[in-house]
């Protein structure tokens, strides 16, 4: 059942609300479910997991394909979604599911911390070795491809320095030498880069950021073409990974106005990057919207907009001032994760291990559904208060 010839709008609003699993209401309800129960034997025997297929709690109830379908219907070319109970689950168990002890994973060297944590020490252990790459490296990718090497992760654009990466590039050179490409695309969501259509194998997001919109729940999915959706879906049944059906409505909740929050999320941030090139206080801003940002070029080839999540770096501030600019601030949250309705603020200090990070003493922000004029005006006190 897929639409995926409607434009993006009308697929959030109509995505995985079939009749037979909301009957008369709006929207699909919770179902929660442990055991599913079979009219015989011969039924039960009989029974397969997948879409629309009632086994085991496990396996998912109508709460959790309504938001597997809607989110497949987002992507092109894709067969289906799998969920996972947080964003890192959704990049960890497709690559559990698809290396072995001895094989070679690139890894962008401004990869999501956690996911870089677990290349080093999982992967690691199981004798998987992970290859950090230059995200900007593009066609270069196939240098480092050697007869081990039989995946690349990328992230686009890549966490803190927010680089965007040649995606269709590395994709169509994984495609030619018989590699798996997994795309971190929470920043840009299918509605801003449908990635499967790029060339992409598994787009995986974190849903905790736009799709649950809300600060108020952990989910993760990722959207497989027909080669890899069965292996990545049955590694999370495998791994005994169930996602609360709870969290699977919020996710389908917050999906139908994703829409919406994203451009306002966009609009908020462009506002506010703008305004900060303007301060005297401020050096690169990192928004792959903007010139500054490495790879720009990418972004505006291949994506249909920008979210409302960038980084700035502070000139001439020290460590010390750079804190008191971060408390100072009064409608920005302090804290891990983004994609909410609120604005949030972080010092950021990028991690690498080959190559350089194009700034330090980095601050990232993440821009809420707030009235630009009052961030500004709040990111102004806060530049007094730490200049003083
Ligand atoms: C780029 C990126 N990918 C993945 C994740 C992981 O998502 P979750 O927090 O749902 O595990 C995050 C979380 O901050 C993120 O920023």
């Amino acid at each position: 059942m897929t639409h995926q010839k409607r434009g993006d709008s009308t697929r959030l609003v109509e995505g995985g609300r079939r009749k037979e699993w909301r009957g008369r209401l709006v929207n699909v309800p919770v179902e929660r479910a442990s055991t599913i129960l079979f009219d015989s034997v011969e039924d039960l025997h009989g029974s397969r997991p997948g879409l629309g297929a009632y086994r085991y709690g496990l396996q998912g109830t109508a709460t959790h394909w309504a938001l597997s379908e809607a989110l497949t219907e987002l992507e092109p070319g894709a067969a289906g979604t799998a969920l996972y109970p947080s964003g890192l689950a959704a990049i960890t168990t497709p690559l559990l599911a698809l290396l072995k002890p001895g094989h070679e994973l690139l890894v962008p060297d401004n990869v999501y911390g956690p996911t870089r944590r677990f290349c080093d020490t999982i992967l690691k252990r199981l004798s998987i070795h992970c290859r950090y790459y230059d995200p900007l490296i593009g066609s270069g990718i196939a240098e480092l491809i050697g007869p081990v090497t039989r995946g690349i992760l990328l992230e686009s654009p890549g966490s803190l320095t927010m680089e965007v990466q040649d995606v269709p590039a590395i994709c169509s050179i994984a495609r030619e030498r018989g590699l798996f490409t997994l795309l971190d695309n929470t920043w840009a969501t299918p509605i801003f880069f449908p990635a499967i259509a790029a060339g992409v194998d598994i787009s995986a997001i974190a849903a905790t950021k736009y799709v649950g919109g809300h600060a108020d729940v952990m989910l993760g999915a990722a959207t497989a073409t027909p080669d890899f959706f069965d292996r990545i879906q049955t590694a999370a049944w495998d791994l005994g990974l169930a996602v609360s059906p709870d969290d699977a409505w919020l996710g389908s909740r917050g999906l139908r106005t994703m829409g919406l929050r994203i451009r306002q999320h966009e609009e908020g941030a462009l506002k506010i990057a703008d305004w900060l090139k303007g301060r005297a206080e401020v050096g690169l801003v990192l928004h792959p919207a903007l010139p500054d940002c490495p790879g720009h070029e990418y972004w505006k080839r291949d994506f249909k907009g920008s979210s409302g999540l960038f980084t700035f770096e502070l000139k001439s501030a020290s460590k010390a001032q750079r804190t008191l600019f971060v408390d100072s601030l009064k409608l920005f949250g302090i804290g891990y994760s983004w994609g909410g309705y609120e604005s949030l603020v972080l010092p950021a200090d990028p991690y690498r291990t080959i190559g350089k990070p194009p700034a330090v003493n980095l601050v990232r922000l993440h821009i809420g559904l707030e009235d630009p004029d009052d961030l500004i005006a709040d990111l102004r006190e806060a530049f007094d208060q730490a200049g003083r």
